[in-house]
């Protein structure tokens, strides 16, 4: 992993060789569903990496021991809607007693202000560690959006994951919200005018259901 700021890039081979995959305009969306849910499931590793345990008594075959287990409540995930929850089943795969919540935001096509149209967050989202789904940080203005709803409703360890980011979304968070750590696979090159990423991959939403 490599680390700037804030900014977590996960350049595992494994993760690296699929994103490559998903960026291919031939990748058809039953592939690119697949892909992004490994490439989430590969992420989880460093993610959660400090997430604390408990102990709890177990019997092997052998004796009886404290072992560590995931606390309750540890893990709420929210993927922004729609894209987002491409990558909300490789995470709660890991982490199976996570709490989810959703956000749904659109953006105005023109000034590419995020809106928001859905939310519904679970009551003990304040207890352990959020974790913001969206695979393209673009402008930022999504994330930066959900990630204030988010901190209205009490979570103070709030993480944003994607599986792109453009350099202007991460400056975007950091300004805003510099408490909040960013997880990515790959900082591309630049927005172009529409405020897609380039290379990028095209629209996530309309690549994970076929739309366009
Ligand atoms: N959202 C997408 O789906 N793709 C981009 O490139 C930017 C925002």
């Amino acid at each position: 992993m490599s680390c700037q700021r804030q900014l977590k890039i996960l350049d595992h081979p494994l993760i690296q060789h699929k994103l490559t995959l998903m960026r291919s305009v031939e990748t058809p969306s039953h592939s690119f569903r697949r892909l992004l849910k490994e490439i989430t499931i590969l992420m989880s590793y460093e993610v959660f990496s400090d997430l604390p345990l408990q102990n709890i008594h177990t019997t092997t075959p052998m004796q009886s021991m404290e072992s560590p287990v995931l606390s309750e409540n540890t893990v709420c995930l929210v993927p922004i809607m729609r894209a987002g929850n491409g990558m909300l089943d490789g995470f709660i795969e890991i982490v199976s007693n996570a709490l989810v919540g959703h956000i749904g935001l659109y953006r105005n096509k023109e000034t590419l202000k995020a809106h928001d149209y859905y939310i519904n967050l679970p009551k003990a989202i304040d207890v352990g560690k959020t974790v913001v789904l969206d695979p393209m940080l673009a402008t930022g203005n999504s994330a930066n959006t959900a990630i204030s709803i988010i901190k209205k409703h009490g979570a103070n360890d709030i993480v944003f994951t994607s599986i792109l980011a453009a350099p202007e979304g991460v400056e975007a968070i950091e300004q805003k919200h510099p408490d909040v750590p960013i997880y990515t696979c790959s900082l591309d090159e630049r927005l172009n005018e529409n405020g897609y990423i380039i290379p990028g991959l095209g629209d996530a939403g309309d690549r994970l259901y076929g739309t366009t």
